[in-house]
């Protein structure tokens, strides 16, 4: 049986889980995290288990403090220590060469390891209480991932012994992945620190780069973010429209997912709003697409143009609709 409580009032109870060789999920500003010891081969397989996903898939070492980065890491580069002091805690992940004390099982049999230090302080005193923390996002593999104890709850029930809540996650899509163990400092995934921000401290920055970069995250070989019924997204709200009354007259029954300002284009059809900024569209885009794959079996997203935050999100969403535009 899976328990949720609240972050404030398990931290004790989740540090002892782990150090039993348990596994926790625990709140952080990007999604929620499945955690083991990371120094525990044996309790990080059992991620890769409860989640059903590929052992060739790396998992991030999230830790409390820059201290412990000397634990995980080789050859540190001072660029890491610079881009810490700027974004660490935050929706940073840092890959770099790993050292002997991570197991294979966490790298994925590669000898990097992506370390990033999360903002949630409840999280962050679970690792002071405990160890560094394996943890891929806390969904079954190849689903939505978690903004929310409850979409947590859904995919991992039974698998997991304790789920520390405290509330909707802020930014609301996983970190950057930045890759420092390259010559030209290279985005693996974009994320809320963008391109633009990492340029003020590493001068030089890769990303969209060749297929060759994009295929050095092992995950990303994999569909992704996908929700179980049909999703395609819409250039603008007008193609979102025509493309709902057509699937309205298959016999569908649709949603559009788009921001409030639209509101008077939708008129009646069925909506999910992300609220008005880009902001809120990145911190609601999971929470809508758990949503609406409950109650409509046809997902419509608006698209967002632009670049930083929205290309981010945007990444998350064409995957979600598996490159199906309208
Ligand atoms: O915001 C996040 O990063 C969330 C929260 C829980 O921290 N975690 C997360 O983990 O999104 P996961 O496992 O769902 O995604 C991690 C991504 C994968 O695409 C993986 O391939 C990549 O990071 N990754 C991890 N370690 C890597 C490594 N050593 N080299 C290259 N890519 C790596
Ligand atoms: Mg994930």
């Amino acid at each position: 049986m899976t328990r949720i409580v609240k972050a404030k009032d398990g931290v004790d109870e989740g540090a002892r889980i782990l150090r039993d060789g348990g596994l926790v999920v625990f709140p952080t500003e990007t999604v929620y995290g499945l955690g083991a010891n990371a120094y525990d081969e044996k309790a990080v397989a059992n991620i890769f288990k409860a989640k059903g996903r590929p052992q060739d898939n790396p998992l991030i070492v999230h830790i409390s403090s820059l201290e412990q980065v000397k634990d995980i890491a080789v050859d540190i580069p001072d660029e890491f220590y610079a881009l810490a002091e700027r974004f660490m805690p935050g929706p940073l992940t840092v890959i770099l060469k790993k050292s002997d004390k991570i197991p294979y099982v966490v790298t994925a049999g590669g000898e990097t390891v992506g370390v990033r230090m999360p903002k949630n302080t409840y999280t962050r005193e679970l690792i002071s209480k405990s160890f560094p923390l394996a943890a891929p996002s806390a969904n079954r593999s190849k689903h939505i991932s978690p903004t929310t104890a409850q979409h947590v709850y859904e995919d991992l029930n039974g698998e997991v012994e304790l789920i520390l809540d405290d509330g909707p996650c802020q930014v609301g899509i996983e970190s950057t992945v930045l890759d420092l163990t390259v010559d030209v400092p290279t985005i693996l995934r974009p994320g809320a620190v963008t391109a633009e921000m990492l340029l003020d401290i590493v001068g030089q920055v890769s990303q969209n780069g060749k297929v060759i970069k994009i295929a050095k995250a092992p995950g990303m070989k994999y569909t992704h973010y996908a929700p179980k019924v049909d999703t395609v997204t819409a250039v603008n709200i007008e193609h979102a429209a025509n493309e709902y009354d057509k699937q309205v007259s298959l016999g569908k029954n649709p949603v559009i997912v788009a921001r409030d300002i639209y509101r008077d284009v939708v008129g009646e059809r069925n909506l999910i709003s992300l609220g008005v900024t880009v902001e809120d569209y990145t911190r609601n885009i999971y929470s809508a697409l758990h949503t609406a794959e409950k109650a409509y079996d046809y997902i419509i997203v608006e698209e967002l143009h632009g670049h930083g935050l929205e290309a981010s999100v945007m990444n998350r969403v064409t995957k979600a609709a598996g490159g199906k535009e309208v």
